[in-house]
């Protein structure tokens, strides 16, 4: 059931519309610098956010999504269904003849920032600005599913140039698929590379999309909206991503976890209880549209039953999600939403698989939303019978400026 209109429905507001055409938001003045939160701005075709049942892409619960290749939801996000057999073959052929080449000047770029330098997020967002000075096409389709194709590789090379162990690269095999590509890459093998390419996999889908508003999403489709090019809009996304209040959290939540350093409950809680004191954040909880656990939480501590039961950190997590939400309501009963976010339990997973670095967990976040994000911006070009969607201007009201003269 979806329950997003009902709430953006307010009789008390402001809002003027055009005759015959259905009020869905009247802005009030409380709604004024609140980060432009729940109120609709546009139409979404990939996915939506019910905030008790969490994401859907284009229809479907995630949990129906979340076993299948990862190409066949990056399908669905373009064409609005999932492929046929043929239809998937054809699409996963395509994306492994673009992933056949890096331009040599992008690389060129990579290799002269200093190993260790900066955040991953930054490396990410220079390594897709450097593919599109070194051939943008100028066609967003083309060049979506260019940089779709050649994600893996720019992870990989991210991962080992700035880790400075350039030598480890494997050559590519993009007809491996996305994330195994990017797995044999890095020279995993064995079981190692098939528990971290099911982590992944896993992963990739969840993080994909969700809804149009988030701020990675909102930020490619705005700069996309002034005609700037699917490489400048996507690096701009990566950059809004790169926040500890969006797709950073994860690496923030891996860290926390650490510190707490026990799955015993009583010491768990006595952590909780001291953070919440020290009016320090809690990692993994809350969300800006969910209002119960994120089922990408549950799908992906589930995944932890067969990828790490027995691992400390895995515990920790589990007496988490048991223990916090209630302590949250107590101590801070205005909460809008205590319950997992997707971030709880995604670090736990890509550590134990041997992604042991968490500065590098926000990368994986922003690879997965490349697709959903370009999907979003060729909607957008589509939108209003083709016409597009304009640049975006929203208004804002003037404050504290009194007409003055010199
Ligand atoms: C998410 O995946 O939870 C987000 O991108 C945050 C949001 O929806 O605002």
């Amino acid at each position: 059931m979806r329950r997003d209109y009902d709430s953006f429905t307010n009789p008390n507001g402001l809002g003027v519309c055009m005759e015959g055409e259905e009020t869905l938001f009247n802005v009030l003045e409380s709604n004024l610098d609140t980060g432009l939160r729940g109120i609709p701005v546009g139409t979404c075709q990939t996915s939506y956010v019910d905030p008790i049942e969490g994401v859907h892409y284009v229809g479907y619960p995630v949990e129906d999504l979340v076993n299948l290749e990862e190409e066949d939801v990056i399908y669905l996000m373009l064409f609005k269904e999932l492929p046929s057999p043929e239809q998937s073959e054809k699409f996963r052929a395509e994306l492994a003849l673009r992933g056949e080449s890096l331009p040599t000047g992008a690389l060129r770029v990579l290799e002269s920032l200093t190993p260790g330098s900066g955040h991953p997020m930054d490396w990410l967002a220079i390594g897709i600005m450097a593919l599109g000075t070194a051939e943008a096409t100028g066609d967003i389709r083309s060049d979506s599913m260019n940089l779709i194709a050649r994600m893996p590789e720019l992870m990989a090379r991210v991962f080992l140039l700035r880790g400075g162990k350039k030598e480890q690269l494997r050559p590519r095999k993009p007809e491996l698929g996305l994330v195994e590509n990017f797995v044999h890459m890095l020279g995993i093998e064995g079981e190692e590379a098939d528990r971290m390419n099911r982590v992944l996999r896993f992963f990739f889908i969840l993080h994909m999309d969700h809804g149009g508003g988030n701020l990675s999403t909102f930020t490619g489709k705005a700069v996309a909206s002034g005609r700037a090019s699917i490489y400048s809009a996507l690096s701009s996304a990566m950059n809004a991503l790169s926040g500890p209040l969006h797709g950073r959290a994860n690496q923030a939540v891996l860290e926390f976890i650490q510190r707490i350093g026990t799955s015993d409950e009583n010491e768990v809680s006595s952590f909780v209880n001291a953070e919440i004191d020290a009016r320090r954040p809690i990692y993994g909880f809350g969300h800006g549209v969910l209002r119960a656990e994120d089922p990408r939480a549950r799908l992906l501590i589930g995944l932890g039953e067969e990828i790490c039961p027995d691992e400390d950190l895995y515990k920790t997590v589990k007496v988490l999600r048991k223990i916090t939400p209630d302590i949250l309501k107590e101590r801070i009963p205005k909460i809008s939403n205590p319950y997992p976010n997707v971030d709880l339990g995604s670090g736990t997973l890509l550590h134990s698989v041997g992604f042991r670095k968490p500065d590098y967990y926000t990368t994986f976040f922003g690879w997965a939303r490349v697709a959903g994000i370009c999907a979003q911006i060729l909607d957008e070009r589509n939108a209003r019978e083709g016409r597009g969607t304009p640049i975006y201007r929203p208004k804002y009201i003037p404050r504290n400026q009194p007409h003055r003269r010199l």
